[in-house]
């Protein structure tokens, strides 16, 4: 902490410390938060309500607590019956977590003073109010001035404290988006919907890198981590179905294969619809707005349905590709060539611009049996070896679909340059 009387110290001359780091469980937490929990650290896990924040924080406290650990689990919102009835649920004991119904931050404190645990958990930060704050609680200043508090609590002790933030879709409720620049970790709860993924991705880490994410699946008994997410969001597609289409994405530093399909039907409205699910809406329309004006597919007359399977949002750009190629799939009605994966970027004049981190997008995709690869052509001078992995190389989006459409319902190779016949009036 910063005292009246510090003085400026060369940094050359400033010992290590070595940081310990606590464990906890699931330990896809761990990852997210660049290798474990460092003492004294605040962090802000964020998300949606309903995501399954107070079910991870059930979960890492029973992880760390046990006999002569304590963890204080504060409560605003659920009272103590309710998180009993979770914690049944979760199959949790309950040993060395006291739960603490409460919304004064001063009563708060004098709790953690007097129990002295070796982690906290706020459960929201929205609902705790100080009285010197003024307004009402979950408001800014009161979400600021309780956050300060427990900062510095969790300084001066070196006990870690965990708040739990809510967030709507677009991140604009009052709270954890102003309080990202005081915690010390800001990590996002993501999840498309219900009995489906949940990804915790770190917004932000004054001890590590913001690379990792960790994955969890929502069963009865809480969220679960997952051991090979790739092969389970591919498990159950149908090799050979029309507007299916399969992209290796990064999420943080991990390569994730996911499948991306299309749905595409003529439409019977004057402006057809667009439906994004797992995918930025604007970049549905970018995209189709590419493959009607470079690719002569003519989408204007057509609804276009995007679903990410298993939930997943997808926010790589290297994504674009397979969205488009999903996207011919449906409207030609023609499956793409087995075991073909996309990646690239997607301009506006049809070209398609290389991404990062191929090697490692590569070795995912072949291990799961995915040995065709297209890739830009300007990604020639980054060399990728994958035993058995035959790479393609394209400049425009147009080459990209007469390379992977099988032909079969049209008489010129994937015939994308004339206008299709299968679905247009
Ligand atoms: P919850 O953790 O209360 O979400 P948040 O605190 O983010 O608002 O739980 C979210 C949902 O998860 C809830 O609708 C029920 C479901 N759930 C399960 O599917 N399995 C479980 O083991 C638990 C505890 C909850
Ligand atoms: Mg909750």
């Amino acid at each position: 902490m910063v005292g009246a009387e510090s003085k400026p110290q060369e940094l050359s001359t400033v010992s290590k410390v070595a940081q310990e780091r606590v464990l906890l469980a699931p330990g896809e937490v761990n990852r997210a938060l660049g290798g474990g929990l460092v003492p004294g650290s605040v962090v802000l896990m964020a998300g949606e309500p309903g995501i399954g924040k107070s079910t991870l924080l059930l979960q890492l406290a029973n992880s760390m607590a046990s006999g002569e650990k304590r963890v204080i689990y504060v409560t605003g919102e659920e009272s103590v019956h309710q998180i009993k009835l979770r914690s049944d649920r979760l199959g949790v004991q309950g040993e060395g977590i006291y739960v603490l119904p409460e919304t004064n931050v001063d009563e708060v404190m004098a709790q953690l003073e007097s129990c002295q645990p070796s982690l906290v958990v706020v459960d929201s930060i929205q609902t705790l109010y100080a009285e010197e704050a003024g307004s009402t609680p979950g408001s800014v200043a009161q979400v600021k001035a309780c956050t300060l508090r427990l900062m510095q609590w969790a300084k001066a002790s070196s006990v870690p404290v965990w708040l739990a933030g809510h967030m709507t879709k677009d991140g604009s409720l009052a709270g954890p988006r102003v309080l990202e620049h005081m915690v010390d970790v800001v990590l996002y709860l993501e999840g498309e919907n219900l009995n489906s993924y949940r990804i915790l991705r770190s917004a932000k880490n004054r001890f590590g890198s913001i690379d990792e994410v960790g994955i969890f699946q929502m069963t009865a008994d809480g969220l679960q981590e997952v051991p090979d997410p790739s092969k389970i969001l591919i498990s159950e597609r149908n090799e050979g179905a029309v507007g299916s289409a399969v992209v290796p994405i990064l999420e943080g530093s991990r390569p994730l294969l996911v499948e991306v399909q299309a749905l595409t039907s003529p439409s019977i409205l004057p402006v057809p619809r667009r439906i994004a699910n797992g995918v930025d809406y604007n970049r549905l329309l970018m995209l189709s707005a590419v493959l009607t004006k470079r690719a002569g597919l003519n989408l204007s007359n057509q609804d276009i349905i995007i679903n990410v399977a298993g939930g997943l949002r997808i926010k790589d750009p290297a994504s674009d590709l397979t969205v488009a190629l999903a996207i011919a799939s449906s409207l030609r009605n023609s499956p793409l060539v087995p075991g073909l994966v996309g990646l690239g970027e997607v301009g506006l004049s049809g070209e398609l611009r290389r991404v990062p981190q191929l090697q490692r997008r590569l070795n995912e995709a072949s291990r799961l049996g995915f040995h065709r690869c297209l890739l830009p052509d300007s990604a020639r001078d980054e060399p990728v070896e994958v035993d058995g992995t035959k790479v393609i190389y394209v400049t425009t989006i147009s080459q990209a679909l007469r390379q992977c459409l099988s032909t079969k319902k049209s008489s010129s190779p994937a015939g994308l340059e004339d206008n299709d016949t299968d679905q247009q009036p």
